[in-house]
């Protein structure tokens, strides 16, 4: 995805701020997905919510990144069924591997690839190799 770097500096802050809110990692095809927040992805992702909860990103609760700032609006991938499957999840909106490009929406210095990997604590790897 190419952000339009012009016509976002041009944007008044609070319609950065609105488009921030409906999540700037997901593209236009996801209008049709609803946020639901983060207390529901609490449910079955604690490790990823607790540390995250304890980051500047969910502490600030105005300028800070919830988990589908990042992740893509939840409303359409929420369900166990559609979480389980890789493919689903994505066509549904599921953004499983934020870019760095989103990040560059609200941080103006260069993200390095650890700060990318350690935005939150991760589960341990299970044995299955392809999934975590
Ligand atoms: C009903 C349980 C459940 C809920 C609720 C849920 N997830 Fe998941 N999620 C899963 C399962 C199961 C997987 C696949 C196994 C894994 O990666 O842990 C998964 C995988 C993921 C992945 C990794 C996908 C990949 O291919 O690496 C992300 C990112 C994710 N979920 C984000 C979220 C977000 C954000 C929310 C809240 C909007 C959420 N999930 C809500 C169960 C859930
Ligand atoms: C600032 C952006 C950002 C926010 C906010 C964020 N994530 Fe992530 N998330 C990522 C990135 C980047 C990865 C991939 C990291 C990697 O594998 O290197 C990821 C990976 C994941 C995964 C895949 C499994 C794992 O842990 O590696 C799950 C599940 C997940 N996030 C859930 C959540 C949940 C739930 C929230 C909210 C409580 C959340 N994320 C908030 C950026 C974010
Ligand atoms: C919606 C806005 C927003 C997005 C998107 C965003 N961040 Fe942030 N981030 C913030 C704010 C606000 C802070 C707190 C102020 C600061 O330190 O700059 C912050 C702080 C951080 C910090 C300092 C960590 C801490 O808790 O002390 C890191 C590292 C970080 N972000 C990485 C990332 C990465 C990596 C991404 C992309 C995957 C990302 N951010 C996306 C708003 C955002």
């Amino acid at each position: 995805m190419k952000w339009k770097e012009k016509e976002w500096r041009m944007r008044k802050p609070s319609t950065l701020l609105l488009i921030a809110a409906i999540g700037v990692f997901g593209s236009t095809t996801l209008a049709a997905q609803n946020k639901v927040g983060a207390e529901k992805c609490k449910v079955c992702h604690k490790i990823q919510y607790d540390s995250w909860l304890t980051s500047k990103h969910g502490k600030d609760k105005e300028k800070g990144a919830q988990c589908e700032t990042c992740h893509g609006p939840g409303s359409g991938y929420l369900t166990l069924a559609v979480m389980k499957d890789p493919v689903k999840a994505k066509a549904a909106g599921l953004i499983a591997k934020p870019a760095k490009t989103g990040c560059a929406t609200c941080h103006k210095n260069a993200i390095s690839d650890e700060a990318l990997a350690t935005v939150h604590a991760h589960k341990a790897k299970p044995v299955t190799p392809e999934r975590r």
